[in-house]
């Protein structure tokens, strides 16, 4: 399973949701892979920072990642891509290079509307390669009505890459477990923010059965 987490926006949560996954995943018995498409290499530095040694990490910052990631993906159970925040060539070819594509977005109309360039890059290239796609909002603050209103604002691209069910909220522990190298759920397990990247992971893990 090969997961690419994009967004042709910066900050939107692209690299704390793929560490996090990676974790997620790593915890469940299996052999992940952390691919950094980012020349700041936010990913790479996360895992410098982890003890333990069950992620892998590489920097491609390549337009051939989808040709050069077929080496890797015999040796790995589960891929993730962080995939930089711009519209570029080494973008799509990590969008090409997935099953999965997890689109980031933020609560806001700003981020509504920027979205819509990554989800035109998704459509252009989803029919070569047959990925699906789905969209999660991150940084939900709690108990606010904005989250229900993107909701809604994406609810247009219901057909093509629709809008997970699980939120990521904003919350301390995805900023303060990234300097130990950690996962949120290993940074407070009991937490919130532990809580929703389980049932995050779960829900992607129930798409593509693997
Ligand atoms: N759910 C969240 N709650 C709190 N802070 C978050 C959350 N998701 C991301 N952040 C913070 O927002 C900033 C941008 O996130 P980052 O993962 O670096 O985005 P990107 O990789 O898309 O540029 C970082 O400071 C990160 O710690
Ligand atoms: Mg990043």
């Amino acid at each position: 399973m090969i997961i690419t987490v994009g967004n042709t926006k910066g900050g939107v949560g692209k690299t704390t949701i793929a560490v996090n996954l990676a974790v997620e995943a790593a915890r469940d018995g299996k052999k992940v892979l952390l691919v950094d498409t980012d020349p700041q290499g936010s990913s790479i530095a996360f895992r410098a920072e982890r003890e333990k040694d069950d992620i892998r990490a590489i920097a491609l910052v390549s337009d051939k990642l989808h040709k050069d990631i077929k080496e890797f993906s015999a040796a790995f159970d589960w891929i993730v891509i962080d995939a930089g925040g711009r519209d570029n060539a080494i973008f799509r070819s990590a969008v090409a290079a997935c099953d999965l594509f997890l689109l980031p977005v933020l609560p806001s109309q700003f981020d509504v509307w920027a979205a819509a360039d990554a989800i035109a890059v998704f459509k252009e290239i989803q029919p070569f390669n047959g990925m699906i796609g789905r969209m999660v909002l991150n940084m939900v603050r709690p108990n606010t009505i904005v989250s229900s209103e993107a909701q809604e604002a994406l609810a247009v691209y219901q057909d093509d890459i629709p809008l997970l069910s699980e939120q990521l909220h904003n919350r301390v522990a995805y900023k303060a477990s990234i300097s130990n190298g950690q996962g949120v759920t290993e940074y407070e397990p009991s937490g919130k923010a532990a809580e929703e990247t389980i049932i995050l992971y779960k829900e992607l893990m129930q798409l593509k059965n693997n």
